[in-house]
């Protein structure tokens, strides 16, 4: 189901107008399509259903209280990396008892407040986490559940910035330290393993890439068993890819399989962590153009939209959709542009050479598959204000972040006390 078509000649999220909302929220918004979330996550869930594994939604790809609340009303657990993720999937909802903490490094702080709630698991990723995580357990009289987190050394995912499951990279513990690890951690009384970890990376559209990894877990697993430990636990993180080029998303179906399969050979519980195949195709962003230009060989058009917004081409290198909100006429001529922000960097590219028609000052363009990694990224660069997001559900809409003020974006900064107060500038020189 793709939530944004056009209607009477007018992009629409789901039954509402992208022009209305932008007359209402001004420029540039996210735009989030209730249902369409809802739908994935269902198609998700019955792919889930013959292996009963549990859905931990990864918040990281996108932490609006409203989209983690959409989720864990349908049941849906959560996946966090900091104590801000613990906050927002706490105060939307999720049981704290389904809330996997991964992250491969935690503060004390963080796992003192993670044990303070009761979350259901935290992944361990190195030897001093283990150490670190027991004596806050202990400081606190109590046991944490546990996760080992191992790196299978498997490549995959779509690019080398979001690749994880290699033994180069930072996540996990090395594949042939872990059943000593395991078993030091069942040794400690502070500590309470119920089972093993993986998340081989983001974008992943090849199943054996999956297969391979949850096999060599599998195996890890039974010489853990061996050694005269339960593992009852099996969480296979997320990666599900989508497709960015209006081609098919990762289905759901054969992962589906692949889970059954392990569940029936290993009887183990399984949890998968998914946060973009959730997300990515639900959302949209939305930017005015401001001007249009040739320089060179290539003609720009300039939205109000900025890398600071959505940086995933800058730091990617991903191609993202771009769509008039007025559909063009039959007729009109396409250019093939480059979609530029006014972010003073060279960087500051949202699409390259991309096929647009009709598009001139003053129109809206949506820039697609902006759901995940898109809000959440975002920051203030250039004096920018942070992006309002919208939820759409049919033909309401309601704003579930708002645009800051000014006043609010620079709240939090202050002069130092020397340079305060009606003599400040004379206080302060030596
Ligand atoms: N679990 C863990 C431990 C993770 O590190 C991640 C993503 C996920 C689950 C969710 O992966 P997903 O299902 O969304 O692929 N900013 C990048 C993606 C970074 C992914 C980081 N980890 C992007 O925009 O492509």
């Amino acid at each position: 189901m793709n939530p944004f078509t056009y209607h009477h000649g007018e992009l629409h999220a789901e039954d509402t107008p992208l022009a209305a909302i932008a007359q209402q929220v001004g420029t540039p918004f996210y735009c989030y399509a209730q249902e369409a979330l809802e739908e994935r996550y269902r198609r998700l869930a019955a792919a889930c259903a013959e292996s009963g594994t549990k859905i931990a939604y990864a918040v990281k790809a996108n932490g609006n209280l409203a989209v983690i609340a959409t989720f864990a009303r349908l049941g849906a657990g959560a996946d966090i990396v900091s104590g801000g993720e613990l906050q927002r999937a706490l105060a939307a909802g999720v049981p704290a008892d389904r809330i996997v903490f991964s992250g491969v490094g935690k503060t004390t702080a963080e796992i003192d407040m993670a044990l303070e709630h009761g979350v259901g698991q935290l992944n361990v990723e190195s030897e001093d986490e283990l150490a670190d995580i027991s004596r806050v357990a202990a400081s606190r009289g109590t046991q944490a559940p546990i996760a080992l987190r191992v790196n299978p050394d498997v490549a995959a995912g779509g690019h080398d910035k979001i690749s994880t499951g290699r033994k180069t990279d930072k996540f996990g513990v090395a594949f042939d330290r872990a059943a000593e690890l395991y078993a030091r951690a069942a040794a400690d009384t502070h500590l309470a393993p119920r089972g093993l970890a993986i998340h081989i990376g983001s974008q992943i559209h090849d199943i054996s890439a999956f297969e391979t990894a949850i096999d060599r877990l599998v195996v890890l697993r039974g010489h853990i068993r061996d050694a005269g430990h339960a593992v009852p636990h099996l969480d296979l993180g997320g990666g599900l890819g989508v497709a960015y080029d209006g081609g098919e998303d990762m289905p759901p179906a054969p992962y589906g399989g692949l889970l059954a399969r392990v569940a029936a050979e290993t009887g183990a519980e399984l949890t998968i962590e998914p946060g973009r195949w959730l997300v990515a195709g639900a959302g949209l962003l939305v930017g005015q153009v401001l001007a249009t230009k040739d320089a060179g060989d290539r003609r720009f058009v300039i939205v109000d939209a900025a890398m600071n917004d959505l940086i995933r081409p800058a730091l990617y290198e991903a191609s993202h959709p771009v769509w008039p909100v007025k559909k063009p006429p039959e007729n009109a001529a396409t250019d093939v542009i480059t979609l530029a922000g006014p972010v003073c960097e060279s960087t500051d590219v949202l699409a390259r050479d991309v096929a647009l028609s009709g598009v001139g000052t003053g129109d809206l363009v949506a820039i697609g598959m902006a759901g995940a990694y898109g809000a959440v990224l975002s920051s203030g660069y250039n004096g920018r204000r942070l992006v309002p997001e919208v939820m759409v559900r049919g033909r309401d809409f309601t704003v579930v972040r708002r645009r800051p003020t000014y006043e609010e974006s620079m709240a939090l900064d202050s002069l130092p006390e020397w340079m305060a107060g009606p003599d400040g500038a004379e206080r302060g020189v030596a």
